[in-house]
C-alpha cells in the first residue's frame, strides 16, 4: 500500500510517524510546500524506522507527481488555529490551500481514497468533494473519531480507577456544534445515563466540545497526537477492510433528513472507503442538536459554494 500525506506539519508528521511504527503501509510520501521541514522530519523518522525495524519506506517531496498511484492521500495542509480562533476562522485561508492540493490529487492520484483533516473540517471535506468530483465514498472527513476519543477521555477521567472499556460517539460538525451522543456511548454495558446525573452529563458535553480548544490554550497551536491516532484508525479500517463503524464527515443525500451537507455521521469503512451511512435511532434531543449542527454548518457551506462559484475550477 502507498499512502501520501500532504502537509508535513504537526498532524501530518505525527501521522507518518505512527504509520511507520505500526507498519501500516510499505510506501509513504510526505509532501509539503516547505520541503526542508518535510525532509528534516523524514530523516528523523527514517532513523526511528530503522531502530523500530519497520519496513515502511518514506520519501519527502514538494512535487505532486510523487503521489502517483497512492491508495490513500491524507490532507493535513493548512493553517491550524491559534488561541481564541474557531475552526471556521480558518475557512478563507484553508479553502485556497485545499483547492491547490485537491486539484493535484485529482491529476496525480485520481483513484485514491482521500482523507481530509484540514479545518474547518466539514467545509473542507465538502470543498474537496466538489473540487475533485470524486465518488463521495472516496472523500472522507476525519473529525468525529477524534471528538469521540475526547468524549471517552472525559468520561474515563470521571470514573473510579478500575472500569470497563469506555466507548463514545460524537456526530455533527467537527466544531463547537458537535453532538456527543449519550444514547451511543457506554462504559462496558452500562449507558452514560445509568452512571452520571444531568449535571455531570452537561459537564461531559462541555468538556468534549472544548477538548481541542483546551489543548490550544497550553500549546498555542492545535493538538496532533490524538488527531494522528484518529487518522490511523481510519487508515487501518481502509487498509484492513475492517468494516468498522466510525463517525466521519460525508455528504448526506437524504440520510437524517438532510441533503447537500457534509457532516459527521457514523459510516462503515472498508477497502473502498465509505461503504454505508448508518442511520442511528437518535432520541428527540439528539436529533434536534444534530439539526442545529447542520444549520450552523450550512452557513460555512454558503461561503464555500460562493468561493467555488467565483472560481473557474469549481
Ligand atoms: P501545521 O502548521 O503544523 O502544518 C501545516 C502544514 O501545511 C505546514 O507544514 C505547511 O507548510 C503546510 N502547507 C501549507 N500550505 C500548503 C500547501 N499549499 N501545500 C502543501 N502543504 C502546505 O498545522 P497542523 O497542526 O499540522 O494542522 C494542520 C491542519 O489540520 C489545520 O488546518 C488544523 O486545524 C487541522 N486539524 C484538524 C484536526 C481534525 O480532527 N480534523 C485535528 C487537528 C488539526
Ligand atoms: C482539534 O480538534 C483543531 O480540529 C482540531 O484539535
Amino acid at each position: 500500500m502507498k499512502i501520501s500525506v500532504v502537509g508535513a506539519g504537526n498532524v501530518g508528521a505525527s501521522t507518518c510517524y505512527l504509520m511507520i511504527a505500526k507498519e501500516i503501509c510499505s510506501q509513504l510520501v510526505l509532501l509539503d510546500i516547505n520541503r526542508s521541514i518535510a525532509k528534516g522530519k523524514a530523516i528523523d523518522m527514517m532513523q526511528a524506522s530503522i531502530a523500530l525495524i519497520s519496513k515502511t519506506k518514506i520519501k519527502t517531496t514538494n512535487d505532486y507527481s510523487d503521489i502517483v498511484n497512492s491508495d490513500i492521500v491524507i490532507i493535513t495542509a493548512g493553517l491550524p488555529r491559534k488561541d481564541g480562533m474557531s475552526r471556521e476562522d480558518l475557512l478563507n485561508v484553508n479553502i485556497k490551500i485545499m483547492e491547490d492540493v485537491i486539484l493535484n490529487v485529482k491529476k496525480f492520484a485520481p483513484n485514491s481514497i482521500v482523507i481530509v483533516v484540514s479545518n474547518p473540517l466539514d467545509a473542507m471535506n465538502y470543498a474537496a468533494l466538489r473540487l475533485s468530483g470524486f465518488d463521495k465514498r472516496k472523500v472522507i472527513g476525519m473529525g468525529g473519531i477524534l471528538d469521540s476519543a475526547r468524549m471517552a477521555h472525559t468520561i474515563v477521567k470521571k470514573l473510579d480507577e478500575k472500569q470497563d472499556i469506555v466507548r463514545a460517539m460524537v456526530i455533527g460538525s467537527h466544531s463547537e456544534h458537535m453532538v456527543p451522543l449519550f444514547s451511543q456511548s457506554f462504559v462496558g454495558k452500562r449507558t452514560i445515563k445509568d452512571i452520571f446525573d444531568e449535571q455531570e452529563r452537561e459537564d461531559i458535553i462541555e468538556k468534549t466540545k472544548n477538548g481541542g480548544a483546551h489543548i490550544v490554550k497550553f500549546l498555542q497551536t492545535s493538538a496532533y497526537y490524538a488527531p494522528a491516532a484518529s487518522i490511523c484508525i481510519l487508515v487501518e479500517a481502509i487498509s484492513k477492510n475492517q468494516k468498522s463503524t466510525l463517525p466521519c464527515s460525508t455528504l448526506l443525500e437524504g440520510e437524517y433528513g438532510e441533503s447537500g451537507v457534509s457532516i459527521g455521521v457514523p459510516v462503515v469503512i472498508g477497502k473502498n472507503g465509505i461503504e454505508k451511512i448508518v442511520e442511528l435511532p437518535l432520541d428527540k434531543e439528539e436529533m434536534q442538536k444534530f439539526k442545529e449542527s447542520v444549520a450552523h454548518l450550512r452557513e460555512s457551506l454558503v461561503v464555500v459554494d460562493k468561493y467555488l462559484k467565483n472560481n473557474k475550477n469549481s
